[in-house]
């Protein structure tokens, strides 16, 4: 019988691709995805604890999807209702005590068991939680991906985390760190090619710390740099990213493949989190700011246009003026495309939760606004460098407007063009004719650089992300 599924998403692009991957073990019991939760048979709320509020937003969800619920059962139906991903995890008891409407609470390592869990919660009123790490791997279980991603696919090659930095949660919700085996990866991306996807994302907490077991076995195994190669020959990928990577892992074999590859796109997202030394001892970084711009230098060695991108922290317990203004000089030397910076937020259970010297509420404030008016300038100078230049664009959806087509650069930026659904799914040349802050427009362009649409047509509007 076809029932429905809503899944609801948040945090990273793990908990996206493993939203896909539950809707691909409930397909067998037919279920099948829909947009809204008011007709669901089923909703799983996917959740993320990286940062704080997350367990309210679960919990204020969790309470309109209550009386949605409660409707379902008033007109003799039924609704279960499930919580997943790292909230689920790390504070799975509490959701059951405090919501004990929730019919199943389980973490990112187990939902491979979702078809034994639904029919346990069926006969268990009090709901049902499973949040071991259990000694096998999820992947073994996973059915094949049932649907496609579409044009741009995510595909997890390594999961959790051993690093112990002294902010993060990760190590906790996702566990020890985990590499899949680099024959069960390629064929995952030979299926996503088959299904339509052109540009494959590598995914992994701390990707670059892959180390896989080689396809022909035999106890040997790949390091993330040889995978790359080995997933950039399949035949119809035109692109390839891996995130999110640690520096202490980038080794040479990884940053030589940006010299070398031609479909891996000159993008790296390398976190550094401060520009102080003291501050990434503290952080438990294991890297030094030296460390941290050498490797950006190697990379650009291999790859003079390698655009970067990184996450900040402000605000870290101790964190002085002082250390503060040596990470906005090393955003001024580094120079980056784009980047995520937050105001630090203590996690239970992690070391710097328990660390005197809290930074005040009111510094963090000002030290983000200083930070995202610094990376906010840097963002907009990289998009207006962009213009008079002509780059391959993959073009995978409309615009906002009609007659607009909107695609990524190799640099991950939004590009604008005027264009018709035709080129949906096609890496067309587009000469850059305006930067804006977050995206930027052009004109397709022919072989010959002549533009194919006239550079008068309606110009495309700025989205803002
Ligand atoms: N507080 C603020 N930001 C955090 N991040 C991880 N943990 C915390 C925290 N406790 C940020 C880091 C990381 C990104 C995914 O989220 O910058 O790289
Ligand atoms: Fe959030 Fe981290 Fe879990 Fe991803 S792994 S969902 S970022 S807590």
């Amino acid at each position: 019988m076809s029932k429905t599924l809503f899944i609801k998403t948040w945090g990273c692009q793990m908990n996206v691709y493993d939203s896909a991957r539950m809707a691909d073990v409930l397909a067998p019991l037919g279920y099948r995805p829909v947009d809204r939760p008011d007709d669901a048979d089923m909703v799983i709320l996917n959740t993320c604890h990286i940062r704080e509020k997350a367990s309210e937003k679960v919990f204020s969800e969790l309470g309109r999807l209550r009386a949605l619920k409660a409707r379902k059962a008033a007109g003799g139906g039924r609704m279960v209702l499930a919580v997943a991903g790292c909230v689920g995890q790390a504070e799975g008891a509490e959701i059951m005590a405090r919501a004990p409407y929730v019919d199943l609470v389980f973490g990112p390592q187990t939902f491979h068991r979702l078809p034994e869990l639904v029919t346990r919660a069926d006969g268990h009123p009090g709901g049902v939680l499973d949040i071991e790490f259990p000694a096998e791997s999820k992947f073994d279980f996973l059915p094949e991906e049932q649907t496609g991603q579409g044009l741009s696919a995510f595909l997890a090659v390594q999961e959790g985390c051993d690093k112990f930095c002294t902010f993060c949660v990760v190590p906790y919700t996702r566990g020890a760190e985990f590499s899949r085996p680099a024959g069960p990866i390629l064929a995952e991306a030979r299926r996503l090619i088959h299904s339509g996807a052109r540009e494959i994302t590598l995914l992994g907490q701390n990707v670059n710390a892959w180390h896989g077991e080689a396809p022909a076995g035999g106890g040997r195994h790949w390091g993330l740099g040889r995978l790359v190669r080995a997933v950039a020959e399949l035949d119809g990928l035109l692109r390839l990213r891996y995130t999110t990577s640690h520096p202490g892992d980038m080794d040479d074999d990884l940053m030589s493949a940006h010299g070398e590859v031609p479909g891996l796109m000159p993008f790296v997202h390398l976190p550094v989190q401060s520009g102080s030394d003291g501050i990434l001892v503290a952080m438990n970084r294991r890297h030094t700011v030296d460390d941290y711009r050498r490797r950006v230098d190697r990379l650009r060695h291999f790859r003079a246009d390698l655009a970067l991108s990184s996450d900040f922290i402000v605000g870290f317990p101790g964190e002085s003026d002082a250390d503060f203004a040596a990470t906005l000089g090393l955003v001024e030397q580094v120079g980056y495309a784009q980047a995520y910076s937050f105001k630090y937020s203590p996690r239970p259970g992690t070391p710097a939760a328990e660390l005197d010297r809290q930074v005040p509420e009111t510094v963090r404030d000002e030290r983000l606004t200083a930070l995202q008016a610094l990376l906010n300038r840097q963002q907009l100078a990289f998009n207006r460098a962009a213009v008079g230049s002509v780059m391959p664009v993959l073009f995978d959806r409309p615009g906002r407007r009609p007659g607009q087509m909107l695609g990524r650069s190799p640099f991950m930026q939004a590009v604008h063009v005027a264009g018709d659904d035709a080129l949906s799914g096609r890496l067309a040349e587009v000469r850059i004719l305006a930067g804006h802050p977050n995206s930027l427009s052009g004109c397709l362009v022919g072989r010959d650089g002549a533009p194919v649409v006239p550079e008068d047509a309606p110009r495309a509007p700025e989205v803002i992300a």
